[in-house]
Formats: structure tokens, C-alpha cells, sequence
């Protein structure tokens, strides 16, 4: 009698920026709601990696709120995955300090991500180790999975490193990870400069559709996106970065190829072709929005304190195994 293989898991978390951007959606959240079907899903507010960054008390608490809103307006159902904050568990704290251990200064210091943020918040301490913090985000629920954009590949390899070293010192506890991403939109590109990825960051509100975005800006929004030099429109990310980041997040919201997509786009003119993807994101997002803003902040925090009670159950697993380990 063949017996039923039970659900591999997957964890991913999005740090608490209030409303998501384009980039989120493409580059994770649409795997993450993909991914609910056949998997263990574990969902996290990583509010603790955002004080990295030294967010304003009175907007984080309702940055969280919005977060979670985003990610059940794109479609995490909390029915099927679990969504919590990562710091109503202290387990992600602890199995960090842990997790140090296994992690060499050199490793930190080769991480792309804090040498970018660092110029803007100085070299502390947090920002250091934020990638250990991730790999105990992940490990703690033993993930197989974790569906993120380009941007994170670096910190997972990092976790990867550390489960195997973990698991070569003491006992096979830990799964190898595995970094899950989707065809298109692994990297979205600013719509202004599109040689720097679509961010969050406030210096760059034109370059970045927000899922609060109303139909006109983002009609504005693409009209002042970069026009490439020449006329034509083809993939070539060198040449035409705006126009390839305009192809990619095209084929991306209509589940095409690029291929598929430059063949139907071809004859545009670049004019035309900048409203023909606006009208698309338009049909893409604004079902998203209606739903994003009829979400009430009690339903959410609901769906945030069922998430963390269930969360905490594997999680405490997880810490129990890895103190027998070690032995403390
Ligand atoms: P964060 O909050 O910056 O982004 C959340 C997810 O969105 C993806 N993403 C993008 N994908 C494509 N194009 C873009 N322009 C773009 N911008 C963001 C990110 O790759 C990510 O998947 N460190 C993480 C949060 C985190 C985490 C974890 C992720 C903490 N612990 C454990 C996975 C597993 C971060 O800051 O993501």
C-alpha cells in the first residue's frame, strides 16, 4: 500500500513596509500564493530585521497591519498558511544567537545587501548579522523551501551553509533549503532607473508601483517611465533596460513567456506599448486593491495571533531539538 508523502514545507518573509510594491508581488508573493496548494506554508511580518533600519514607532505598528493586508489581498488565504509577526516569537531571536555560531565574520562581510544598506545606516551590529536572523527564520520551521526574489539568493546560500554546518557538527536536523523563484519578475526594475531593482525606498516613489497605486497614477506612472534610446521594442537588457523591465512585468502579470510577449508587443510603438502594460497592471491590480482596501485592521490582527499560536508549535519543536543537540 503506497502511503501519502507528507507536505514539504515553506517559509518566506517580507519586511513590514506598509503597502507592497510591484517587485514583492512578482518576484515572491505570487509564489507564495502558488506554492499554498501543495506545501506547508509559513508566512512572516519579519518586524524584528525591520529595526535594522530604525522605523518610526507610531508607522510600524500600522506597517505590519498593511503588510499582512497586502499579502491576503494578493491571496495568502490564513485558512491555508500561516501569517504571523516574526517577533511574537521568540524563537527567531534565539535560534540566531544559535545559529551565530556556525557563521564566519568573513561571510557577513561578503554580503552585498549589507554593504548597500550599510551607507545608508552606518555598520552596526544588526545589519551585520541580519542574514543569520534569516537563516533562524527558516530553520526554525525546518523549510524546504523559500520562495523569494533575486535579492535574497546570497543570505540563502548563507543559510544553507549554516544548516549543513549545524547539521555536520551535531545531527541531520535541518533540511538544505532550497530557493524557489518565479520565470519572470525575479528581478523587477524601476520604472525610472531601471538599472536599480523596484524598492521601497522613498527616493523612488515614481519608480515604484505600490498595490495602493489608483488607476491614474499608475497611468502616470508609466507614461514617465524610461524611454530607451532607438524605437523598437526588443529584449535587450543592456540596451533597452526600461523597455526589458516593461517586458518582463507584462509577460509576468499575463503568465506569458517574454517571447510570447514580445511577439504580441512588437509592432508598438513605445508610446503605445507603455499604455498597453498600464492597462494590463490596471487589470492586474486593481482587484488586488479592492480587496487590500476593504480589510479591516481587527480581522488582521486575528489572522496575525491564529498565525503565531500555530507557528509556535513547530517552532518550539525545532528549539527543543536543537538544545538536546547541543546540549543546554
Ligand atoms: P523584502 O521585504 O525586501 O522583500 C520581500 C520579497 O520581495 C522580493 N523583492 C523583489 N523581487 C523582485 N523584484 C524586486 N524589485 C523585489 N524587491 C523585493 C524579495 O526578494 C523578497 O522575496 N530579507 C528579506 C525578508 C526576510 C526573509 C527571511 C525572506 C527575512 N527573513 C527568510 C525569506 C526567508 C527582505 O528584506 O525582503
Amino acid at each position: 500500500m503506497s502511503r501519502i508523502a507528507p507536505m514539504k514545507t515553506v517559509f518566506s518573509g517580507i519586511q513590514p513596509s506598509g503597502s507592497v510594491h510591484l517587485g514583492n508581488i512578482l518576484g515572491a508573493l505570487i509564489n507564495w500564493k502558488r506554492m499554498q496548494k501543495d506545501y506547508s506554508c509559513y508566512y512572516c511580518i519579519v518586524d524584528l530585521h525591520s529595526l535594522t533600519t530604525f522605523p518610526d514607532k507610531e508607522l510600524l505598528q500600522q506597517d505590519k497591519i498593511d503588510t499582512i493586508k497586502s499579502l491576503v489581498a494578493v491571496g495568502i488565504d490564513p485558512n491555508k498558511s500561516i501569517v504571523y509577526f516574526q517577533s511574537d516569537l521568540p524563537h527567531h531571536a534565539e535560534l540566531s544567537w544559535i545559529l551565530s555560531n556556525f557563521c564566519q565574520i568573513g561571510e557577513l562581510q561578503r554580503m552585498t545587501q549589507y554593504k548597500d544598506k550599510s551607507e545608508s545606516f552606518g555598520t552596526h551590529a544588526g545589519l551585520f548579522t541580519y542574514p543569520v536572523l534569516m537563516a533562524a527564520d527558516i530553520l526554525i520551521h525546518k523549510a524546504d523551501e523559500v520562495p523569494v526574489g533575486d535579492d535574497q539568493t546570497q543570505h540563502l546560500e548563507l543559510t544553507r551553509d549554516i544548516a549543513t554546518r549545524f547539521n555536520q557538527k551535531y545531527q541531520e536536523i535541518f533540511p538544505i533549503p532550497s530557493r524557489n523563484s518565479t520565470k519572470t519578475g525575479a528581478r523587477v526594475m524601476s520604472l525610472r532607473h531601471p538599472e536599480a531593482k523596484m524598492s521601497k525606498s522613498s527616493d523612488d516613489i515614481a519608480g515604484t508601483i505600490y498595490i495602493t497605486d489608483d488607476d491614474e497614477e499608475i497611468i502616470k506612472k508609466l507614461k514617465t517611465s524610461v524611454t530607451d534610446s532607438g524605437s523598437k521594442i526588443s529584449y535587450d537588457k543592456e540596451n533597452k533596460p526600461g523597455i526589458s523591465n516593461l517586458l518582463e512585468i507584462l509577460a509576468s502579470i499575463t503568465s506569458r513567456s517574454v517571447e510570447q510577449t514580445l511577439n504580441e508587443v512588437s509592432g508598438m510603438q513605445y508610446g503605445d506599448f507603455k499604455m498597453h502594460v498600464s492597462d494590463e497592471l490596471i487589470s492586474f491590480l486593481s482587484p488586488i486593491r479592492e480587496v487590500y482596501l476593504g480589510l479591516t485592521d481587527k480581522k488582521i490582527l486575528q489572522i496575525s495571533k491564529e498565525g503565531s499560536e500555530k507557528a509556535k508549535i513547530t517552532a518550539d519543536e525545532t528549539l527543543v531539538e536543537v538544545k538536546n543537540c547541543l546540549g543546554i
